[in-house]
């Protein structure tokens, strides 16, 4: 009997992918930089019944016609914003994710990029770097202090409320909105439920954590940035297109809010001239929220493994269309 057919849109550690090549043709798109190229990929779905994609891949109606005998999209990400979701389970075709595995990596990380941006971490740094450090001064590239202040996490899913949990640490006061309310976080973490509004303006950091979808798009716009308070820092780890970037320079320019922090744009990568990247008080990050070695690793693996659920007619750990599970007997 023929194996089954996986194609990996990047190249992955050989030790993680072992398990799957014992059960499947494993062919990999082998470049750790460069994205597969779109025709590369329409080719390789075609053949496949299995695609290990990163999120820079659009995996859209176009792909899933062209990959007649696709089971499963196992996405290295917590994120599926790349993926027709509604079209794959229309088709049968399983999707997974990566939860759980990244979030105190990207909890961490979001902390990290607010502590950078409020206290100007990486301008300090190259301040040094370049020589340009010839005495101490009483302001010196004096930020804003984070402890005791009020964050604001918008999307306060299970990342929101790992931040919330660090936010404590800092004794901070701590305010979500979310489309349901998480008890869990009130009763554990403390954190208070308010409206978009309030917390905007009300948070001095602006915290944003929401899935990318139809209704998040442009959520942080003109409007938005200017009931900040002058003082807000905002941070963005979820994805670029929830923010207007356009809005966000203005108000950085005007003095509406103090400084930004972004590990994600709206077109990744981002080029080294956007109008953002201009500015001192914004700190970006290549879209690193849950690139540690271990949660990396630990990707990787949730990704065969649903891969290998799949194509052995069982269940996979880290299903999105719940609906699909359904069909599998
Ligand atoms: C995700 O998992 O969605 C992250 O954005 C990747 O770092």
């Amino acid at each position: 009997m023929t194996k089954p057919y996986v194609f990996i849109t990047r190249k992955l550690s050989e030790e993680i992918i072992r398990p799957l090549r014992e059960i499947a043709e494993v062919h990999i798109w082998n470049e750790e930089e460069r994205c597969v190229p779109r025709e590369v990929l329409l080719e390789e779905a075609k053949k496949a019944d299995a695609i290990l994609t990163m999120l820079s891949e659009k995996i859209d109606k176009e792909l899933l016609d062209a990959a007649p005998k696709l089971k499963v999209i196992a996405n290295l990400a917590v994120g599926f914003d790349n993926i027709d979701v509604e079209y794959a389970n229309q088709k049968g075709i399983a999707v997974c994710n990566t939860p759980d595995v990244l979030t105190d990596t990207t909890a961490d990380l979001t902390f990290a990029l607010l502590l950078a941006t409020a206290r100007r971490v990486v301008e300090a740094a190259e301040f040094v770097k370049n020589g340009k450090w010839k005495s101490w001064s009483p302001l010196l590239l004096a930020g804003y202090d984070v402890h005791h202040k009020t964050i604001g996490i918008v999307g306060m899913g299970k990342i929101g409320e790992a931040v919330a949990k660090r936010a404590t640490g800092f004794e901070m006061d701590i305010l979500y909105h979310n489309r349901s309310r998480n008890v869990v976080a009130e009763e554990r973490i403390g954190a208070s439920y308010a409206a978009l509004d309030e917390l905007i303006e009300t948070a001095d950091f602006i915290v944003c954590l929401t899935p990318l979808t139809e209704e998040t798009k442009g959520l942080f716009n003109q409007e938005s940035f200017r009931k900040m308070k002058k003082s807000a820092v905002f941070i963005n780890v979820s994805r670029g297109p929830v923010v207007d970037e356009d809005a966000l320079y203005q108000a950085l320019l005007a003095g509406e809010i103090a400084a930004a922090g972004l590990d994600v744009f709206a077109k990744e990568p981002v080029e080294a001239n956007h109008p953002l990247l201009t500015l001192p008080n914004v700190v970006g990050l290549p879209h690193i929220g849950s690139s540690s070695i271990e949660t990396r690793a630990a990707m990787m693996e949730l990704c065969c493994k649903n891969i290998e659920l799949v194509l052995k007619h069982k269940q996979p750990k880290t299903l999105i269309n719940k609906g699909w599970g359904l069909s599998v007997n």
